[in-house]
Order: C-alpha cells, then structure tokens, then sequence
C-alpha cells in the first residue's frame, strides 16, 4: 500500500509536479504517424500530461505541437487553417509556425507579431509513431532507440487505445504477469496471436508463479518463473524501462507485443501496444489479426481510439461465456480483458487501500525505483534512468532454465537486443 501521498506523487504528472517533471525527461509517444498523414493535413488536438496541445503537419512536412489555445483571445487552433507553413487561426487570422512563433498578425504591421510566441515542443516521427519531448530544450535526449521502431514498416504494427484510468494502474498490469495465468488463460489457447506456443501449458499449469527481479540501467527485468518439465523452469521475463515501456514475453514463434503507458492527464492514458517479428515482416493473417483488433489490439468505436467495448457498455460483458468457461473474465479480447480490470479501480486507484502479495515484487521494485528518480530530479537534477537510449535496447525473453540455474545470469543475454538474432522465445 502506499500513504495518499506517495500515492498522489505517482500519479500526478501535470506542469510543475514532480513526477509530471519526470515524465519531461524522455521521448513519448503522442500520436500515431497516420493522424497528420501529409503536408497541410488537419490539424489534431493533443492531450498530454494534462496540457491541452494541437498537433499539425506544416506545408513542408515540419511537424509541429504547441499550445492548442491561440495567443489572441485565446480561441481553438484546432479550427486552424492550416496553410503556407503555419497554422493561422480562423478567429482574425493570427498565423503561427511549428515552433509556435506567430509569424502574421494580418491586422498590424509586420512587427507587431516578433514577441508574440506559443509554448511549443518538439515532434519527431520514429517507426510509425510522433514522438514528443516536453521538457527542458537542453536536455533533449536523443532519439528513442526501441527495436520495435527500428525495424522496417512491414515488420511492425503499432495501435493505440484511450484508457480511462491513471497511467500508473495501467502501468502496474504491464508490470504483473502473474494475472495471465487467470485472467487471459482462455484466450490463451483461441487469440490467434498467442495460440499454440509451447508456454502456455505452463502458463495454464503452475497457477503460483515465483517473482525474480534484477535491477538494470533503464528498469527492471521482472522475471517469473513456473514449474516445468523435470528439472526445468519456464521463465517469463519481462523489461520494465522507465516510465512506462513494458514488454510481454513472446510466446513461440508469434509477434512480440508491449506498451507504452502515456498519461493523458492524471485520470487517464494512451495505452500504446506495438508488435513486431526482429527477423521477418508480418505475415499477411497476423496484419490481419491486429488490424482486427486481436492480440492486444483492440476494435474501436468507428473513427475513434476508444475501445468499442468500453466503460459505457460494461466492456460487452458476456456472462453466459464467464459460466460456461469460455471466456474467464467474461469480457473478450485481451487489451479489453486488460482495460476493463484496470478502469475498474476507479480513475485514480486508491492505493492506500490495496494488499500486495508476493506476485506483486515487480510493482513495488518499480514503484521504488521512481520514487528514488523524482528524489534525485528534484534535489540533484539527475536524470532518470531510461533517458539513454541504450536503455532502449532491451527484449523480453520467455527461456526454459535449469532449476539450479541463476536467472539473472540466464536472462541477461536473451533480454538484449541482439541484431540478427530472434527473440529467446517458448
Ligand atoms: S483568437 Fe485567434 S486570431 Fe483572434
Ligand atoms: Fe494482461
């Protein structure tokens, strides 16, 4: 459990909070490639770490994020027209560029709009994804170095969905992969995109899975271990990189998933989910699995993020599948199965309410290890762990090892990226 305060410290990351300072620190996904898809296209309203931006592709591809709210009055710029390398305001025709320096102010004379200038930050396109960077212009990182956006386009598949919730629950079931073994065991053995693995048997037969957590530079390596054959354990193993990249352990020869767990604002987040193949593209039926919202993708209310099973239909429960054992949880597909349990706490989740079990070693190692980083942002400057981006190079592994056999040792290799080589999978 954690005191109201330790707990607010974590879960709030607007302007001026320290853990809100944190997340400035790195690269975030802030929207899909696909949502400014050319020069001059509309612009779109951006919500991040409760700062309300706008978001838009200038005449010559520049990407630009910047204040929504236009320097004038202070309309929508999300009515802009976005037109000859700026975004100018459909109210009385102030006109801004992507580093949000207004550039006309049609009524005056030229000059009137030099020390008129919007907050603006920087975008970048990577691997499908817009990635912005909130904080302090000196400290820009370099750019993210996830294997998943290296990769070529064919080899790759990234969604998005709104979670209605705050991005540290959401964050924690990333974390703890203990749940699998109840929550998703039916789709286990039916989604397309987890089917047939040699693990799932293990998953399915050792219902008290041991944590083993190793501390690394970016995170923390949350390893769980379940009984096998003779002398043997199947480990799961899953890189937690600061703040919230989480990756699942692969399951045999299927494309590895993970998330990012973006906050929106404190009572609700993107919850990014990527999979990809390191050594081939996807086939043809696995792009179509995840375009159909298998897997951890998820269908969506038509022209929308949001989940088309959601809060406000109860998530499609299906209580004649949770009888008749074919849907654990009642509720299909396994982001929903996720998002529904994790919504479900309540916009913020009160956690000086909770009980941990020993399955939740991860989840507290990981709650440690930001509070130390906010400790040392706030009163040395040190950056976070995770800002590197040779932090950036991690995978998740699933591996059979000797029960004699030390795990760290044993995962260290497998949870490398390692170019040429697949994933370490089961
Ligand atoms: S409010 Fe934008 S130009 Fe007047
Ligand atoms: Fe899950």
């Amino acid at each position: 459990m954690l005191v109201k305060e330790k707990n607010d410290l974590l879960t709030q990351t607007g302007p001026g909070t320290p853990m809100g300072d944190v997340f400035r620190c790195y690269w975030l996904p802030a929207l899909l490639a696909e949502e400014l898809p050319e020069p001059d296209c509309a612009p779109v309203r951006v919500e991040l770490l409760s700062e309300k931006l706008i978001a838009f592709r200038d005449t010559d591809g520049r990407l630009g994020l910047m204040d929504e709210l236009c320097a004038h009055r202070r309309a929508s710029l999300w009515f802009g027209r976005n037109e000859e390398s700026g975004l100018r305001c459909p109210y009385h025709g102030w006109k801004f560029d992507v580093t949000g320096q207004c550039i006309e102010v049609p009524s005056e004379d030229p000059g009137f709009c030099k020390n008129i200038k919007l907050t603006a930050y920087s975008l970048i396109e990577k691997g499908g994804i817009l990635w912005a960077y909130m904080g302090d212009p000196d400290k820009k990182p370099p750019l993210p170095e996830w294997e998943f956006a290296n990769v070529t386009p064919e080899q790759r598949f990234v969604s998005k969905r709104y979670q209605q919730c705050n991005w540290l629950q959401s964050l924690e079931g990333g974390i703890d992969s203990s749940h699998v073994s109840f929550l998703h065991s039916t789709s286990l053995e039916t989604d397309p995109l987890f089917r047939g693995a040699g693990g799932n048997k293990y998953n399915l037969g050792d219902m008290k899975p041991v944590f083993e957590v190793a501390d690394t530079d970016g995170g923390l390596l949350i390893g769980a271990r379940r009984m096998a054959e003779e002398d043997q354990y199947y480990w799961r193993i899953t890189p937690w990189v600061m703040p919230c990249f989480t990756m699942v352990p692969p399951r045999g020869d299927h494309p590895v998933h993970g998330h990012f767990w973006v906050p929106i604002n404190d009572e609700n987040c993107w919850a990014w989910s990527f999979d990809y193949k390191s050594q081939r593209d996807l086939t043809a039926i696995e792009r179509a699995a995840m375009e159909d919202g298998q897997g951890i993708h998820c269908k969506y209310v038509p022209g929308t993020y949001m989940p088309l099973a959601n809060k406000s239909n109860d998530y499609l429960m299906n209580r004649k599948a949770q009888k008749a054992g074919l849907l654990y949880s009642g509720i299909d597909s396994i982001a929903i199965q996720d998002g529904s349990l994790q919504e479900s706490m309540g916009p913020i989740c009160d956690r000086t309410k909770e009980m941990l079990a020993p399955t939740d070693k991860g989840i507290m190692l990981a709650r440690r290890k930001l509070f130390k980083a906010i400790k040392n942002l706030q009163e040395k400057g040190e950056l976070p762990p995770g800002v590197d981006p040779e932090d950036h190079k991690v995978r998740s592994a699933s591996v059979l090892l000797p029960h004699d056999h030390d795990y760290e040792k044993g995962a260290r290799d497998a949870t490398k990226v390692r170019p040429g080589k697949p994933h370490a999978s089961v």
